[in-house]
């Protein structure tokens, strides 16, 4: 979880994406041009007599993004870039072997590609925002579906880690304004659904084929025994975000104020194996966790910027809108 999307209000986030997308779309037309006068020379290869028709789609970290008819190609020759889109590769034979075969592309072919490599996948289409929901939820089923059922070993590491930066932000102990900790591992030493997870569930990372079969795309960060309900959870958290002017965090409070009553994301709410009371706390932890990838293993400090973030976040009053939270603890 980037910094920027947690604290900045949704609208200061959208425009500094705005600008970053803007500045992006701007060198697009040149080097489609490039294409067409025949460089990158090893991607001109890979592209053949799709050639004249190729349209560079997005420049970002040093990957291309082509269409090329129904061809949709990814190329790169930095490493860490090349690293990704072989990680794409090994995350979609994963999948396949997990069950997930019809969640994702039919096929993806990754190739040599003179210093770098392609990445060659069918050509797909946006899903309409009002759709999302829809078009997820099998997708979400399908994970569940594919995961076993059982009683995890420990908490989600991200979970685990942001516990650590509460303690740590509010004077040894999260504050009880916010929920007991033993509550919140309480939630985890039940049977839950573990499995594949995509950890990056959103709108744009569903796509649909022409016959309007939703398809889930960017594998790379999918990793399995995980927790599948934190997926719907982070997915949950970034829809009611998309209606509401502020940052993630504070989207999260108002959810949890509301009692997660938000009835078109019911269909996927209800795939939740956690309990409800502790939607919000878990994904506040998770959140916390997910972005401390600096601080983890959390023996180290804390900025004071994100101490006092933290501390604001977890002092206030969590327990309205969770009438069952005294009944659960
Ligand atoms: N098969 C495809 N057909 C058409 N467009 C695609 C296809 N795959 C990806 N795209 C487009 O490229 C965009 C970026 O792809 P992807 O989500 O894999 O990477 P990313 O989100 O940029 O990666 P990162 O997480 O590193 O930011 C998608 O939002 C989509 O618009
Ligand atoms: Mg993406």
């Amino acid at each position: 979880m980037k910094w920027k999307q947690l604290i900045l209000p949704r609208h200061l986030y959208r425009t500094y994406k705005l600008g970053r997308l803007w500045k992006n779309q701007a060198k697009l037309p040149w080097l489609t041009m490039l294409l067409r006068f025949g460089r990158p020379l090893p991607l001109v290869r890979q592209l053949g007599s799709d050639r004249p028709q190729a349209r560079v789609i997005l420049h970002k970290q040093g990957i291309w993004s082509i269409v090329a008819g129904a061809r949709f190609i990814r190329y790169t020759t930095k490493p860490k870039s090349v690293a990704k889109l072989q990680k794409e590769h090994v995350m979609w034979r994963l999948l396949r072997e997990h069950g997930l075969a019809d969640m994702v592309q039919p096929s993806i072919r990754l190739s040599a590609c003179g210093q770098g490599v392609a990445l060659e996948t069918g050509l797909l289409r946006q899903i309409g925002m009002d759709d999302q929901v829809e078009m997820t939820v099998p997708i979400m089923r399908a994970f569940m579906a594919a995961a076993k059922l059982a009683v995890p070993d420990a908490l989600p590491p991200t979970v685990e880690a942001g516990i650590k930066l509460g303690r740590q932000a509010c004077g040894g102990e999260l504050p009880a304004s916010f929920a007991l900790e033993s509550a919140i591992r309480d939630c985890f030493a039940r049977q839950v659904r573990i499995g594949v997870s995509h950890q990056d569930l959103h709108v744009y990372n569903i796509m649909q084929d022409a016959g309007g079969k939703p398809i889930l795309i960017d594998l790379k960060s999918c990793d399995v025994d995980r927790i599948v309900s934190i997926d719907i959870l982070m997915f949950a958290g970034k829809y009611i975000q998309a209606r509401m002017f502020d940052n993630l965090l504070e989207c999260v409070f108002s959810a949890q104020q509301l009692g997660w009553c938000v009835a078109e994301l019911e269909p996927a709410l209800a795939l939740i194996d956690l309990p409800r009371t502790y939607w919000s706390h878990i994904l506040i932890l998770h959140l916390m966790g997910a972005g401390s990838a600096d601080t983890q293993g959390s023996e180290q400090e804390i900025s004071p910027i994100s101490r006092q973030l933290y501390q604001r976040m977890l002092s206030r009053d969590w327990s309205a809108g969770c009438p069952e939270r005294d009944a659960e603890t």
